[in-house]
């Protein structure tokens, strides 16, 4: 329950914030609430049994994103991040309408942060076939900007790669993927390119190397952190300063290796394990 002194502006929420993603994807937001956001409680879901979600229809994917929240509300939580590309650019709006918290996407926070890098207005965006098949990314930098040209692609084999632990650099298999992928956009001219799935900052030195110094890489899950931390100040939602949160981690597959892979997506080591849940039953 929420804490604090209303009426004197010391009203603070201890609660935990929802996080979830189709995999481990996600925990790359999950590095950024960490820092910008330290003194939060996080609670993590990564439906590692049915990742990828990229490939799936609207539909697979709304049901299975309604079955993660329901999950995570089964928690008393004050806030949701959708640190996933895909579920955020085909079922935002309907989760939001149906649940009675803040739930924060990564489409709307990361291209306000690409039209404000780009100079030359030439914006390029990679991410799962179905973010880039609801042209939500599209759709909302140039409403951000109706000036903006869009160069949109997907990168399907990204995800799997990633999760097999093949995003470093010196890997033949993720370079030539990503030079195939990637130089028909560096060709386009464009200045910045979001990286649209929350998996893809585990590229982020391949990618660069492929794309060049000129081009600026924005991350999605990065700019959702920041976005989360202006909603919760402007409700009222903050836990107090002082205190150091934690994390919880709960996957929908084994967690064996959990803390190994997961150390991989946070860039740094971690000492928690992940519980298994079942996610059929909700
Ligand atoms: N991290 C998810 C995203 O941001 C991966 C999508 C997938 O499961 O294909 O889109």
């Amino acid at each position: 329950m929420p804490s604090g002194v209303k009426g004197m502006s010391v009203f603070m929420d201890h609660r935990p914030i929802g996080v979830f993603d189709s995999g481990l994807g996600g925990l790359t937001a999950v590095r950024s609430l960490r820092r910008i956001l330290p003194e939060e409680d996080l609670i993590y879901f990564g439906d590692t049994s049915r990742v990828p979600y990229g490939g799936r229809s609207r539909e697979t994917i709304l049901k299975y994103a309604r079955q993660d929240v329901r999950f995570l509300r089964s928690f008393d939580l004050k806030a949701i991040l959708i640190a996933c590309g895909t579920v955020s650019t085909t079922s935002l709006p309907v989760l939001q309408a149906e649940n009675d918290l803040p739930i924060v996407g990564v489409v709307e926070p990361t291209c306000r942060r690409a039209v404000a890098v780009t100079k030359n207005k030439r914006v390029g965006m990679i991410a799962t076939l179905a973010s880039v098949r609801s042209g939500n990314y599209d759709q909302t930098l140039r409403t951000l900007d109706p000036e903006i040209q869009v160069f949109s692609k997907p990168c399907p084999l990204f995800v799997p790669l990633v999760e097999n632990g093949r995003f470093r650099p010196g890997d033949s298999v993720i370079e030539t993927v990503a030079r195939e992928y990637l130089e028909p956009m560096r060709d386009t001219g464009i200045d910045t390119l979001i990286l649209g799935c929350t998996h893809y900052p585990l590229l982020a030195e391949i990618i660069g190397a492929v794309m060049g110094p000129e081009v600026t890489l924005v991350s999605a899950g990065e700019e959702s952190a920041f976005e989360l931390k202006r909603l919760l100040k402007a409700s009222e939602l903050r836990a107090d300063e002082s205190r150091q949160g934690d994390a919880a981690y709960y996957v929908s597959d084994r967690v064996e290796n959990f803390e190994e892979i997961a150390s991989w997506f946070l860039q740094e080591d971690l000492h928690h394990e992940a519980n298994q849940i079942d996610i059929d039953r909700y």
